[in-house]
């Protein structure tokens, strides 16, 4: 112990790192520091260590779903482009296909653009489909794909839902890879057997994890005001990080941003933003209003515990 309190991490962005240490001390450090992630809140580390076990950028997108219109966007995108967002974080922002062009010549260049959806192959004759080549013709940076209500409502599956994740990263766009469980899947105790077979039909046919986000959404939760509590996230999240390193690799489990959504807000995002597999968030609702996901974004800030 007294090796961490004479080498307190530094901290660029959310990663850590060790400064001004030779190589063994920082090695024996680091495996200290690994050693301590999960520690319970009666075993803290030493001050100022940061709540993450994965060692990604916080992330956080806003879904729009199917709302807004030209004039109610122009005020959204006003709002955000006014706020002031900590640097430590990726935004992201999915409006609906038909104002994306206007939010991506409107928005500022510090949140990049989402779609919600893409095609799983090359354009053509698909009609009221939108390719992934088109999408990135107009800056777009990113897909939602598997979301529950594309799941759940419109009744695509694991299989469709591969496909378009492969195609839009073999393509180059990064995909928020949606995953989640029913109420009855839930109260049946089948919550990780699902979200382990919608991670798996993304694993069995993604090119690479690089420029993948997995987006843990509990259906139960979306679009509900009924949030997932800090620890039912967690607990959700340290399963989904464990479930990649055995079944893809520890360096993927690392980096890859494994964010929570499901009726975040203004209110509870803080003491989500605490637990330590919670990289960042998915909003829908409380997206609408640029002040409140602000402060969502801002939410950063809580990952740096005080011991
Ligand atoms: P919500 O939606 O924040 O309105 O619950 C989240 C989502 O569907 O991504």
């Amino acid at each position: 112990m007294a090796m961490v309190s004479t080498y307190c991490p530094q901290f660029s962005g959310l990663r850590r790192s060790c400064l001004k240490l030779d190589i063994s001390q920082s090695q024996s450090f680091v495996q200290h520091i690994n050693s301590q992630l999960r520690l319970s809140s009666s075993r803290k580390p030493c001050r100022a260590v940061v709540a993450m076990a994965g060692s990604g950028k916080f992330f956080v997108g806003g879904n729009w779903k199917c709302n807004g219109t030209k004039d109610s966007i122009t005020k959204l995108v006003s709002d955000l482009n006014s706020t002031t967002l900590e640097s430590d974080v990726d935004v992201v922002v999915a409006p609906p296909f038909v104002y994306l062009d206007q939010v991506k010549a409107s928005l500022t260049d510090r949140i990049e653009v989402s779609a919600q959806n893409s095609w799983i192959g090359k354009g053509g004759a698909f009609t009221g489909e939108i390719s992934v080549e088109q999408l990135k013709d107009i800056g777009c940076k990113w897909v939602i794909l598997g979301h529950s209500e594309r799941r759940h409502i419109i009744g695509e599956d694991d299989q469709f839902i591969g496909k378009k994740a492969a195609h839009a990263l073999k393509e180059g766009l990064g995909v928020i890879a949606c995953i989640g469980e029913l109420l009855e899947e839930r109260e049946a105790g089948k919550t990780f057997d699902v979200c382990f077979q919608q991670l798996k039909a993304f694993s069995d046919v993604v090119p690479s994890w690089d420029n993948i986000v997995i987006a843990y959404e509990p259906v139960w939760a979306i679009g509900t005001g009924k949030v997932a509590t800090p620890q039912q996230a967690q607990e959700v999240h340290e399963a989904v990080r464990d479930w990649l390193k055995k079944n893809v690799s520890e360096e993927v489990a690392s980096k890859t941003r494994i964010i929570y959504g499901g009726s975040v807000n203004g209110g509870n995002c803080a003491d989500l933003a605490k637990e330590e597999d919670i990289d960042g968030f998915l909003v829908g609702g409380a997206s609408l209003k640029g002040p409140e996901f602000a402060t969502i974004i801002n939410s950063v800030t809580f990952k740096k515990v005080a011991a």
